[in-house]
């Protein structure tokens, strides 16, 4: 994972590593082991690093102090070497005259630092990319120039990679990408180079998206870019970004996470409109999903509950539709028969990105869902569709959640040939139910001081059932595990006893049977609770929402149940924006 910023300025800009800093801050999602920063001054290149939170380190190492025209910084989610101060990047050579940061995994380091300490390099680190600077030093030392040496460099390690690098004495950025995002951004004599755009766009909006391959260097007024050794035409790549960086900022909530559930009735919103607009993409899907032999879901976590929701929609209409969690995805051989849909948020996951590649070079059509417009899945897919629920920061995924459902139940009416203006109601409801915050927040704060609960549901309800489980697990730190009601009795309900809390979630359907399941747990003095459509479940606490269409359930329960992951966390004293030992995008295998 990693998140990573190089800033580069034309004048002698006092507040560069302010603005580094800041950049960071935006990119804390993507890990948040250690922090890393590198300024260049003249001839005098200076890192400080340590593990720990931004804020904390920042202030430690007196990092605002650091001054130069180039800065590089890096936040990290710990993948080779335990997080510690001397594996926090940026990383250097044997003559701290070259720093690297990276995002990625290079699977061929071992050989590289063996045969490197062979030529007498010393290690600092026991990170895959301190062989990076010791290879740019190497090829250096063997005569030739810099960007040589750089690309000598890349040329030499496998894996993936969103790599900087500054060189002693050089007003440049080097950098190389392969399969982690790496983008421009083009400001007023400073420019940019980051994993992600909302980290720089309080300070530009122009931004150039690198693609795999791309190879180049950044200077305060210049962008060099080659690909495959040929020179490529920057201002054909420059995009106008049209969002704001408020969408990138908590706006007075007290976390990120809530401000997007907030947020959720605007993403569902522009999701429907955005793929109203690109209907000739939703059109290419549908025939190619309608024509397929078996649609082949593949998707991990949250992504995978809106898959399994979907697949549920499908398979009641017929069609053979297989939800997979992406990293199981070799269990599946698909063909030239088989479609596959591919949901993430991110656009970036690891094993998303893998299964892809395999059901590719079996020749299945591929049609992706992701957030991240231009992202490495949509890039490899032959239709591309968006949710477009506009940045999350918040390491548990919620608008964007309820942003895939709308953008799957869009696609299932049309397969369905139904009429989708329903789905213009769906930010009504959604604000409807935020207007039960403060019983999902009692709801919460119960199940906080708890140590055990279990999310059941039938049909319909069980991905939200599943959902609601894994947003607890993530932010709350507490066992939640979700069940098919009826399996319940299978096993599960032997851990049930006084005040064991159950969840039910009940979207409209199968409503007899989740009472007998309720009835089942109260006969054990279990602790019920309910999130219920239009009908009531009777359980010891019930929030009862109503929607005139039953197909809108799902965006009446999915507020309530973040919302009460949300309060259970904060109760407990976690920070649900960013959940120990998570990052927002899982770049790794
Ligand atoms: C969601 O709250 C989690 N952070 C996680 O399960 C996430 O949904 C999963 O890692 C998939 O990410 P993606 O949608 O970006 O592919």
């Amino acid at each position: 994972m990693c998140g990573i910023i190089g800033v580069i300025s034309k004048n002698d800009e006092k507040k560069l590593a302010t603005i580094t800093v800041q950049c960071l801050e935006r990119l804390e999602y993507r890990g948040y082991d250690s922090v890393g920063v590198a300024s260049m001054e003249g001839n005098e290149l200076e890192v400080r690093k340590a593990k720990g939170r931004i804020d904390e380190v920042v202030k430690r190492l007196n990092i605002l102090s650091m001054t130069g025209r180039v800065f590089l910084g890096h936040t990290r989610w710990a993948t080779h070497g335990e997080p510690n101060d001397i594996n926090a990047h940026p990383h250097t050579d044997c003559t701290n005259s070259i720093a690297v940061v990276h995002n990625g995994t290079i699977k061929n380091f071992r050989e590289l630092r063996e045969d490197l300490e062979s030529l007498g390099h010393k290690f600092k680190s026991e990170t895959d990319t301190e062989v990076i600077p010791h290879l740019v030093e190497e090829f250096k030392k063997r005569g030739m120039d810099s960007f040589s040496a750089f690309k000598s460099a890349i040329n030499s390690i496998q894996g993936s990679y969103a790599v900087l690098a500054i060189i002693k004495g050089e007003n440049k950025i080097y950098f190389a990408k392969k399969d982690n995002p790496l983008i421009i951004g083009l400001g007023d004599k400073m420019n940019f180079i980051s994993s992600d755009i909302p980290s720089f766009l309080p300070y530009t909006n122009k931004v150039l998206i690198l693609i795999d391959g791309d190879v180049g260097y950044i200077t305060p007024d210049e962008i060099y870019i080659e690909n495959e050794g040929k020179k490529v035409n920057v201002l054909d790549r420059i995009k106008i970004i049209t969002w704001d960086a408020s969408a990138a900022s908590k706006e007075g909530y007290a976390h990120y996470m809530l401000k997007e559930i907030h947020e959720s009735p605007r993403a569902v919103d522009d999701t429907i409109s955005g793929l109203i607009s690109d209907i000739e993409d939703v059109k290419n899907a549908i025939k190619i999903l309608e024509e397929s032999k078996r649609i082949i879901i593949i998707a991990a976590g949250t992504s995978y509950h809106a898959g399994l929701y979907f697949s549920l929609l499908l398979q009641r209409e017929g069609f053979n539709a297989i939800p997979v969690i992406a990293s199981e995805y070799y269990n599946i051989k698909t063909n030239q028969e088989d479609s596959i849909l591919a949901i993430s948020q991110s656009g970036e996951t690891y094993d998303v990105m893998m299964a892809l590649k395999e059901f590719k070079a079996n020749g299945s059509k591929i049609i992706s869902l992701t957030n991240v417009i231009d992202s490495a899945i949509a890039r490899q897919s032959d239709v591309k569709l968006y949710t477009r629920a506009g940045p999350e920061i918040g390491v548990a995924a919620t608008k964007t959640f309820t942003s895939q459902i709308a953008a799957l139940q869009f696609l299932y009416s049309l397969i369905k040939g139904d009429d989708y203006t329903y789905l213009n109601k769906a930010k009504d409801v959604i604000r409807r139910s935020l207007d039960f915050e403060g019983e999902a927040k009692l709801i919460g704060e119960e199940l906080s001081a708890k140590s055990n609960a279990y999310y059941l549901g039938r049909g319909l309800s069980l991905p939200f059932a599943m959902e609601g489980a894994l947003k607890i697990k993530e932010i709350t730190y507490l066992h939640a595990e979700a069940y098919a009601a009826g399996e319940s009795k299978h096993g599960p309900i032997a851990l049930v006893e006084k005040d064991f809390p159950v969840v039910f979630i009940n979207l409209g359907e199968l409503v007899g049977e989740l009472q007998n399941n309720v009835q089942e747990m109260k006969a054990r003095k279990a602790k019920t609770y309910a999130i219920s459509v239009n009908e009531r479940l009777n359980t010891d606490k019930e929030i009862l929402l109503t929607v005139e269409d039953e197909r809108l359930s799902p965006f009446a329960v999915t507020p309530i149940i973040q919302l009460i992951a949300y309060y259970s966390a904060v109760k407990r004293g976690n920070d649900p924006d960013k959940p120990r030992n998570l990052a927002k995008t899982v770049t790794v295998g």
